[in-house]
């Protein structure tokens, strides 16, 4: 990839303040949603109850009418994705059922500066095998997290990843990536969740990442759907992913899209 680490914009002690403010909305938000989900629920529900809270704390979404790939424009505020569904998924007449396991990823952004977090829970009663994929990849973005610290490099992050992923009988997706992020949603490093350690930038206090396993139960691959945006697992198995927006300072990584009761 071969940024250079002048071209990670470090934020500045104003930025921080909004960052901390934004990524307390996105925790927040997503708690509320989080608190909806039970079995007979639609996705477009779940989208509407975001929107509502976006409207009432006055803040903007941050993927609402995203598309600079020449796709048809994102047309949700929030992403939900079911089971097979890795990424991306668009809110609609979709129902939830007991044994599903749905991820939300959600980004807002307030006096131009954004947060990004996703997480990925169970409706109702699931299965073991699920239980261990989203606890497995709640690990690897906290065993990520901790290799976000002054001096360590940018590929130690997605090292850890795919060691926690694979280490676990799981394979990590490589058609999606983590990113920085401020006064826009993707700024630059990109951050795969794979790779050798030691390579890349070295980190400093300053940057913005937001950090994002996407862990299969079987093969990476990926398929995109015929509405140009929700991806899905090659093998139609389970996928899980779990996301934050984290601050790189010289105590250690300071995570922003997290309150109590948060992922
Ligand atoms: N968290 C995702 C990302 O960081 C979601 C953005 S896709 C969007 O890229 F279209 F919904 F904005
Ligand atoms: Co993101």
């Amino acid at each position: 990839m071969g940024y250079g680490p002048a071209q990670i914009p470090l934020k500045t002690r104003r930025e921080i303040e909004i960052m901390r403010e934004v990524g307390r909305h996105v925790a927040e938000i997503l708690l509320e949603v989080r608190k909806r989900v039970r079995p007979g629920i639609a996705t477009a529900e779940l989208n509407r109850i975001a929107e509502e809270e976006i409207k009432r704390r006055g803040v903007q979404s941050s993927f609402k009418g995203y598309g600079p790939h020449g796709l048809p424009k994102y047309p949700a505020v929030i992403c939900i994705s079911v089971n097979e569904e890795i990424v991306h998924g668009i809110p609609g007449p979709r129902v939830l059922k007991e044994g599903d396991i749905v991820g939300f990823d959600f980004g807002v952004h307030q006096n131009g500066m954004h947060g990004d977090s996703a997480v990925t829970v169970g409706v109702g009663e699931i299965c073991e095998e699920a239980s261990r994929l989203l606890t497995t990849t709640r690990d690897a973005l906290y065993l990520a997290i901790e290799k976000a610290r002054v001096g360590n490099r940018l590929s130690d992050i997605g090292h850890v990843v795919q060691s926690k992923a694979e280490g676990s009988g799981y394979s990590v997706v490589r058609d999606f990536v983590g990113h920085g992020i401020g006064h826009k949603l993707h700024e630059p490093p990109q951050i795969p969740n794979y790779g050798d350690p030691g390579k890349g930038p070295r980190l400093r206090a300053g940057m913005a990442l937001a950090i994002e396993p996407m862990v299969n139960a079987g093969v990476a691959g990926v398929e995109v759907l015929k509405d140009g945006w929700t991806a899905v697992t090659e093998d139609r198995k389970l996928s899980a992913h779990f996301e934050h927006t984290i601050l790189i300072t010289d105590e250690g990584p300071e995570i922003l899209t997290k309150v109590e009761g948060s992922h």
